[in-house]
Parts: C-alpha cells; structure tokens; sequence
C-alpha cells in the first residue's frame, strides 16, 4: 500500500473533472465542499439534497454558475457531464447511492462508514469492479501528516513486528445533535460506527492487516437518558430525544497473525483519559499525541527513552502536498487517481473490513458470543 500516489518530481496534468454531490449538509459542507473548491481543475457542476435549500445553498457557494440542483439523485445521475459523485448522506443509503452511481458509470467517494452491514459493503466492492469504476471511502485520517509520518516508520521497519493496537475514539461529552446520528435505522449504530470506524481504519492501514481472525464486542447505551449532561454539542432532553443507539462501545479484534487490536469508541464516558491511538512492536512503539505529535519509544543501550517528534508534512510528497490538511489532501489524491486512472489510496475491499468489524462488534454484543471469521 502507498500513502501517497502524487509522484513529487512530476507535475500534474490538469484536466476538468466534474463532480455531482448527493447530500448537502455537514460532511458535504464542512470537508468536501471546502477542500474540493481548492482544486482548480474541479468543476461541481451538480448537487442533490432532499432538502432543496441545501442542495441551492452548496450551490451557490461552491458550484459553476450553471451548476443543476436535484432532491431526486437518480435525476442527477442522468446529468451527461459527471464523472465522480460525491456520496455525503447519512450511513443507510450509501449501499444504494454509490452502487447506483457505479452501475451508471461514475467514479465514486463514499464518506465513512462505507455501509451499515458487510453485505452491503461486498455489494458496493463488487459493483465497483462490474462497471470498473473507482470506489473510495472518506477516511481522512489516513491523509494526516502524522499517521503518513508514522506509516513510514512502519514501512521502514522502525516498530518492528506491531503485536498490540490501541485504538481509541473517545469523546467523554461529545454527542452529535445534529442530523441523523442517534437513529439507529438511519446510522446502524452510534459512536463505534461514526468514530470508531475512523480508528479502526487508522489502525488496519497502518499495520496493512486485513486478516480478521475473530471479534468480541461490549456495548454500552449507559448515560443517553441522563438528564442535564454536559455535552459539547448542546444539552438535550431525554425525555425528547429518540436517542436509539449506543452511547459507547469497545471491540476486541484478533488477527490471523496473533496480533490484538482494541477498539474504544465513545460519545459519552465518565473517562478522564486521552484518546491516543498507540501502536506497540518489537522494536519500538508509538503513541498518536494531540497536536500531530508522534511519540516514539523504545530501548537504547539497556534505557527506556521516548521522542516527541512534529512531523510538519515530510512524509508527503514535498511540494505536492505542503500545508495542506488530511482533508484536502484526501481531495487532491482523490482527483489525481481519476484523472490518472490510478486506484484511489483507500481501497473498497478495505473500507469493507473496516464495516465488518463494526457489525462483528454490535452482533458478538447482542449475541454474547466472540464473532470468527
Ligand atoms: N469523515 C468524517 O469525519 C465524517 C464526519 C461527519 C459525518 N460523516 C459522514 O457523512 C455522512 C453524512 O453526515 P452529515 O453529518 O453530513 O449528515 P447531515 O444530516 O448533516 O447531512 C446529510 C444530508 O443528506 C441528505 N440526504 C439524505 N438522504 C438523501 C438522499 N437519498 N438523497 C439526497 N440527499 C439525501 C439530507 O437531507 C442531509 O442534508 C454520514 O455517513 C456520516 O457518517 C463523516
């Protein structure tokens, strides 16, 4: 696997890609709007909402002045110029939309989770290699300076042989009030298929292990009907609130190569912890630090040492990917594997391990049992 597919010596060859999005709201405006817009060669000639004043709002702000606006997204699949879709809407319609997208023809970046359950995942893979369209999954952390950093470590050998993964998303207060998020029949879960399919991916990528040999899950709906909770998001009434998913979940996962990863994910926990993903091999281990600090440990000369390292975009391709965030570095990839017809740095059939993980921890939880693969 490659962190990066942007060559540094050579520079691009731009030509016009045009972009249709369906679904208008936080993801859409707050990561791939804005980072899209930076790229000269993007046109968004399209957008699509059920809710119409979003879909003219995005628009407005971010499209050609003859971009179209549709609530019907099979009506913008129809729209000759489009050659990448944009699938922003919430978790239970990614199956369809992408898979719609595909058949039709286009290229296609699903935001995270990739879908609800691993069936629709394989649908999508599958869909995807049938029409020979690229399908990616909007996981930016992967684009991060510090986890390109340190999967260059890995790479080089510098951890050694990873035997243990930590990987935490926890937010003690940090309930998302808007959209769609405490719906269970829109989402499929809460905080483990939200956030913690972001650490799950982190950790999957970085040690390049997709061989699952089995799930154990705990989860947990403790503190949703408390009343007066702090939140970051605003308080909320319980008594209004259809709050019908979990408030946190943890997961421990197994790989064939004896290897252990252990997933934590929360909204809402009486923790008062840090959230760092830590990596732990023969020769070293790492520790993510707030800030984009990559902490390394390890022995040297019979003493236990650490370094704190900043790593300020070395582990991108210099002047292709300087001061740019993971989202917009997420973008540029992107585009970059259209135009040059190459696969997109997060790959389909990964994304689909990632989902069926998540749906392993919430079945091996109601089931009380460990999930093998
Ligand atoms: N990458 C990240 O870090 C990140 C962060 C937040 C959300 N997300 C993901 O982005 C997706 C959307 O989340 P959001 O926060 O933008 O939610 P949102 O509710 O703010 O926006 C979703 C929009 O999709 C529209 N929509 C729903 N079904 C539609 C359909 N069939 N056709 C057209 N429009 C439709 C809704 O009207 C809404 O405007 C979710 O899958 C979520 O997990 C990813």
């Amino acid at each position: 696997m490659s962190i990066s597919i942007i060559p540094e010596e050579k520079d691009e060859v731009l030509r016009d890609v045009h972009i249709g999005i369906i679904g208008c709201g936080g993801i859409a405006n707050g990561k791939h709007l804005p980072s899209l817009s930076k790229l000269p060669n993007v046109k968004i000639t399209a957008f699509c909402d059920l809710i119409p004043e979003r879909a003219e709002k995005a628009k407005k702000e971010f499209g050609t002045d003859d971009a179209v606006v549709y609530t019907d997204y099979q009506l913008l699949l129809k729209q000759e110029d489009l050659e990448v879709i944009h699938v922003l809407t919430p978790n239970v319609s990614h199956c369809e939309l992408a898979v719609a997208a595909l058949e039709s023809g286009h290229h296609v970046m699903c935001e995270k989770p990739m879908a609800t359950t691993y069936v629709e995942a394989q649908r999508m893979v599958e869909a995807s290699k049938k029409a020979g369209k690229f399908l990616t999954v909007g996981y930016q952390t992967r684009s991060q300076t510090s986890h390109q950093y340190v999967r260059k470590m890995i790479e080089r050998g510098d951890l050694g042989e990873i035997y243990y993964i930590k990987a935490p998303s926890i937010r003690k207060r940090g309930v998302p009030l808007w959209g769609v998020f405490l719906d269970k029949e829109q989402q499929g879960g809460g905080p483990m298929i939200d956030i913690g399919t972001h650490s799950i991916d982190a950790a999957l990528s970085l040690i390049q292990n997709y061989d699952v040999a089995s799930v154990t899950g705990s989860v947990y709906r403790k503190l949703a009907d408390t009343a007066y909770l702090s939140n970051e998001w605003g308080i909320w009434d319980p008594e209004k609130l259809d709050f019908s998913v979990e408030d946190s979940a943890m997961s421990y996962v197994r790989f064939k190569n004896g290897a252990t990863l252990v997933i934590e994910a929360a909204w809402l926990l009486n923790y008062a912890g840090d959230s760092h993903m830590t990596l732990c091999g023969t020769k070293g281990g790492v520790e993510f630090l707030d800030g984009g600090v990559v902490r390394f440990c390890g022995d040297e000369d019979g003493s236990f040492y650490t370094k704190d390292v900043k790593p300020n975009n070395t582990a991108r391709t210099l002047f292709k990917g300087q001061n740019l965030t993971g989202e917009e570095y997420e973008a540029k990839q992107w585009i970059y594997s259209v135009i040059h017809n190459i696969p997109p740095v997060t790959k389909p059939e990964e994304a689909a391990v990632v989902t069926q993980i998540i749906e392993a921890t919430y079945r091996s939880a109601q089931e009380g049992k460990t999930i093998y693969f």
